[in-house]
Parts: structure tokens; C-alpha cells; sequence
């Protein structure tokens, strides 16, 4: 069934466009508003935020209904993205609900930050029996289908371009600690009839992997839109040029830079890709598609 129009609502960023009584953490969580062709109505939840008081008081200020949410989808195991889960799942279940929960099985490795000789855990805050207690979880590495026309994109394969992983370890049981190559980190990616949307949690897989993994599962060339994190924070600045020189030649219409795509970056994307950008934080609804 064609999806004839997608809103998507920043419930958690880390910047707060309009505010008063929204509430900005460090983080992402992403509500899709998808409306078919025959006027039916799907909400997908892609993250959680931090903590969920964030998305919790940002979904009743926005007059949203959470409780319409079928599946959540988590884009990668950082705390930043799953730390709202259970605050969700719980309020979600008071009102009957139990939705899917879908990731990548790898969302539960013991994740680690190593930043000047400090560790600090920055996995996600929750064991996996905390969330099947409350929703249908689903772990798996292939792209399945959410809801008609949405993808989970399942591992992301690399094409060669950039990954943004530093500083990032994983603690196997044995007590080594490993480079973490973030192959948890998963998209999603609608189909519509003005061409693919891309809907990252931090891009670290990279977002032009992201892109021709999208563009290879579906077997679709037109990238329409980009919206979420794109980890361009530490990026030197001709990286980022050049990555909005690959965006451009890939015809994206639209880039909605989010959370850890950073202020810097994003003003560098902003004068280099112009009307294509989109400025968005928490409390703003972007009408993708109308
Ligand atoms: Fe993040
Ligand atoms: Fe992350």
C-alpha cells in the first residue's frame, strides 16, 4: 500500500528549537506519522531518548499519540537512543498496548566509550528480559519489513565510505576489549513514490554506506530525504564538504540534521547544500511528505 503522506516528529534531540515546554537531553527518539493511500494511519517510534521523561513529556506537549505506536524500532545499543525504552514500554502497556520492539541482536554487547584513558559504559541500561517482559521483541540482522512501505534495514553493509566509531569498544565475556564496529547501527527507510527517506539514529555506519545499502535493498536509485544523526561532530571540515558534494550528486532533496550531526557540521552542510537543509530539534514536526 502507498504511503501518500509522512510526518516525522523529533519527540528527543539534544537541541531544543522552540523552547518552553519542551524539554531537550542528549539523545534522539523520532516518531513517523505515516498515512496511506486509503487514509489509514501507522506511528512508528524509531528511539527512545535518554531518559523518557524527555520524550514523555515532549509526546503530551505535542499532542501526539503514543499510544497509536505499534513498533519501535532501535537504531543502534547507546544509551542515548534506548535509555527511554522501559519509561515508554510501561506507559505504552498501562494503556493496553504492547508493541514490537525491533534491533539488530548486537544492541546488547557490553558497549564502551574510551576517552583519555577513561571507560565509561554507554550501552544500553537495560536487560534483554526487562523488554520482553513488556513488548514483542525482535532481534535480528536482516532488514525486515515494520509497516507497509518502512523498512528496518537490518546490518548495514560497507561500501567503503566513512564510519564514525571513535573511541568506541566493546567488552567481550572474557574481558578483552574490541574495536566496536557498530553493526548494531540500522536505519530505516521508507518507500515513497518522490523516492527513498532515511531515518538514522547517529549514522555510524556511515550515512553514504547507509545510503547505497538503502538504495541496493530496495533497488531504488532516488534518495529523497535524510533525517537524524550523522556524526559529523569530530569531522574535519573538507569531510564534511565532501560528504555533501556525495549527497548532491546522489540528487537528496532534503537533509534534516539531527542530534550528533553537531552544530558545527551542520552549519558547514547548511552553506554548502542550502534550501536542502532543514534546521529541526526537539518539538518539531517536518512534513516529509504532503
Ligand atoms: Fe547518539
Ligand atoms: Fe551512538
Amino acid at each position: 500500500m502507498e504511503i501518500s503522506r509522512l510526518r516525522i516528529h523529533v519527540l528527543v534531540d539534544n537541541l531544543v528549537v522552540n523552547p518552553g515546554k519542551i524539554l531537550g537531553e542528549w539523545g534522539l527518539a523520532l516518531l513517523l506519522e505515516l498515512v496511506y493511500e486509503d487514509g489509514s494511519v501507522r506511528y512508528v517510534l524509531y528511539d527512545t531518548g535518554q531518559s523518557g521523561t524527555c520524550l514523555l513529556n515532549n509526546v503530551e506537549q505535542m499532542r501526539l499519540p503514543l499510544e497509536k505506536v505499534t513498533h519501535i524500532v532501535l537504531s543502534h545499543g547507546h544509551y542515548d537512543h534506548t535509555g527511554g525504552l522501559v519509561k515508554v514500554l510501561e506507559k505504552l502497556n498501562s494503556v493496553g498496548v504492547r508493541p514490537h520492539v525491533i534491533a539488530h541482536p548486537s544492541i546488547f554487547e557490553k558497549k564502551l566509550a574510551v576517552r583519555k584513558g577513561e571507560i565509561r559504559y554507554i550501552g544500553i541500561p537495560f536487560k534483554r528480559e526487562e523488554i520482553e517482559a513488556r513488548s514483542w521483541l525482535v532481534l535480528t540482522r536482516d532488514p525486515v519489513s515494520v509497516v507497509p512501505g518502512v523498512l528496518f534495514s537490518g546490518e548495514v553493509l560497507r561500501y567503503g565510505y566513512p564510519e564514525y566509531t571513535p573511541d568506541m569498544y566493546v567488552a567481550h565475556p572474557d574481558g578483552r576489549l574490541v574495536r566496536d564496529s557498530m553493526s548494531d547501527d540500522a536505519a530505516l527507510i521508507v518507500q515513497t513514490k518522490r523516492g527513498l527517506v532515511i531515518v538514522t539514529g547517529c549514522g555510524h555506519s556511515g550515512i553514504l554506506n547507509i545510503v547505497e545499502h538503502a538504495r541496493a535493498l530496495t533497488k531504488t536509485q532516488k534518495i529523497f530525504a535524510i533525517v537524524g544523526g550523522l556524526h559529523q561532530e569530530r569531522e574535519p571540515p573538507e569531510n564534511i564538504e565532501k560528504l555533501c558534494e556525495e549527497l548532491a550528486k546522489r540528487g537528496v532533496e532534503l537533509v534534516v540534521p539531527l542530534h550528533c550531526t553537531g552544530l558545527r557540521a551542520t552549519s558547514i552542510m547548511l552553506n554548502k547544500l542550502k534550501e536542502r537543509i532543514l534546521l529541526a530539534g526537539a518539538g518539531s514536526s517536518i512534513t516529509i511528505l504532503s
